[in-house]
């Protein structure tokens, strides 16, 4: 499933998916520590505050701790 969120640096994207999108995202630590809610991102950009520390590929984002630069369009 293809989700398209918009910018907004202020949120972490998991919290936009469940709470303003309605989609629910699997997550454990919500620290970007166990990987449980990385996802692929097709478009767009995200940050983070601090450095992920679970592994990810080059298209995965952990939401739990990325915010958006841009909207995004991620794969669920
Ligand atoms: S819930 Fe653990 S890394 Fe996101």
């Amino acid at each position: 499933m293809k989700v398209t969120l918009p910018a907004s640096n202020d949120c972490p994207v998991l919290s936009q998916l469940i709470e303003k999108v309605g989609v629910n995202v699997h997550y454990e630590c919500k620290h970007g520590v166990c990987g449980a809610c990385r996802c692929k991102i097709t478009a767009g950009f995200v940050f983070y505050e601090q450095p992920p520390l679970a592994y990810l590929r080059k298209d995965e984002i952990l939401p739990c701790i990325a915010k958006t630069t841009s909207a995004i369009t991620l794969e669920i």
